[in-house]
């Protein structure tokens, strides 16, 4: 295919791509008064979520979410301003913590390892609802539900305004991953892609990831591969192990030149549909132009119907959004073509359908066993083998 010449991607949400890191001269202004600030200590979540919204992942947002907007994203998905934002980031902590923090007043952030990394000028604090929350962004108030879990053990007061990180420093195990917004969106007009597909990934890739991969990278320019390196659920297969699947499928399987890997370091929320539009709109600010939908796209459990995910896209025009979605189908095994399939592709019969999901694939491993050529890539498979210390 022949790559015409672009000078510029796709409008970040919002319009603009937000930077929030601090110049140096902010950064010595923030050094030199860090003994003296009152201190916030940040969870793994929190202190993501401060790095997306520095790198402009998280555009148009420039800090934790205030009280209007975070009811009005809860409530209708929508920020005051009327812009689409399914998620809530807020950072809320115990009252403990909340109750000598004055609004008006600059707060030291600190990682979880006690690092100062980030300034909030608190611009207010308020109680929130969980239960409310929970209903309306997860669709369950079940606290076994792991995002709801979450929301129902962080601290009751959120604390909102906009935010510094004071440096971009290098992810400790993958930093030649890392690309941030505005390197991914100059290294697409570099490649001349006009037409990028982002993906969104917490599993190793098996080949029903790569069969939807693969449907899409016929119809645009290149491919976004973005697994989310953030905080998972204690069950989900470790980050470093499915990094080196992702890498195992750019040297055998991906053609190298149309795929750039890179990581999302924000969190997973399991907020199946509204992720689902959180998730396109992180990778709009990236600079893609479609997002992979398939089926029960960031669920959990059976909270969420296979395609609540694909539906919750048409609760919004699609010029407001910016960003296409590539809807799939559950894709399968077919033992009949022997290739994988949907039901779109497939003239197959039932048992004739090998169907895979992450979830499968870690409950094999779990018990031992090594996923199906059908199932994974044999490499990948081994390599999974191997991190879970299974002798093939
Ligand atoms: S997710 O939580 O990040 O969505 P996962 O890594 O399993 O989980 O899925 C990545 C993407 O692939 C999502 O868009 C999901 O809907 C899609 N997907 C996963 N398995 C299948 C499948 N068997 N058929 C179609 N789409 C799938």
């Amino acid at each position: 295919m022949v790559m015409s010449a672009i000078k510029e991607t796709i409008a970040p949400h919002g319009g603009q791509l937000i930077n929030r890191i601090a110049t140096a001269a902010e950064k010595a202004e923030f050094m030199a008064q860090a003994d003296s600030l009152p201190r916030v200590t940040l969870d793994r979540r929190a202190t993501s979520d401060l790095v997306m919204i520095a790198i402009g992942g998280f555009s148009p947002l420039q800090g934790f979410m205030e009280q209007k907007d975070y009811e009005n994203v809860v409530d209708n998905m929508r920020l005051v301003n009327g812009i689409p934002w399914s998620v809530p980031v807020t950072l809320s902590v115990s009252e403990e913590v909340a109750d000598p923090l004055k609004e008006g007043s600059w707060v030291r952030l600190d990682d979880p390892n006690g690092k100062f990394i980030g300034i909030l000028e608190l611009t207010q604090k308020y109680h929130y609802s969980k239960a409310h929350e929970a209903t309306h962004v997860y669709r369950t108030d079940e606290d076994k539900h792991p995002g709801v879990k979450v929301v129902y053990e962080q601290g009751p007061v959120n604390l909102a305004g906009p935010v510094w990180l004071l440096e971009r420093d290098a992810h400790p195990l993958f930093p030649k991953y890392q690309i941030d917004p505005a390197e991914s969106r100059a290294s697409f007009i570099e490649r001349g892609w006009s037409t990028v597909v982002g993906f969104q990934t917490r599993n190793p890739i098996h080949r029903a990831h790569e069969y939807i991969i693969k449907c899409a990278l016929e119809i645009v320019d290149g491919l976004f591969l973005h697994p989310l390196v953030g905080a998972t659920k204690s069950d989900d297969i470790p980050a470093d192990v499915r990094m080196r699947c992702y890498e195992i499928m750019m040297e055998n399987y991906f053609p190298q030149q149309r795929v750039i890997l890179a990581i999302n370091p924000s969190a997973m929320r399991y907020a199946g549909p509204r992720e689902a539009i959180f998730h396109a709109l992180i990778r709009k600010n990236y600079g893609c132009t479609h997002f992979i939908v398939g089926r029960d796209h960031a669920g959990v459990g059976d909270y969420y119907g296979t395609y609540d995910a694909q539906h919750i896209f048409d609760q919004f025009e699609p010029e407001e959004l910016g960003i296409t979605p590539l809807k799939f189908e559950h894709a399968f095994y077919c033992t009949r073509t022997e290739q994988m399939a949907t039901s779109k592709t497939s003239p197959s019969k039932k048992e004739e359908r090998i169907h895979l999901s992450g979830t499968k694939v870690r409950e094999m491993l779990r018990r031992g066993e090594l996923p199906p050529p059908q199932f994974s890539r044999p490499k990948v498979a081994a390599e999974l083998a191997r991190a879970m210390k299974i002798s093939s």
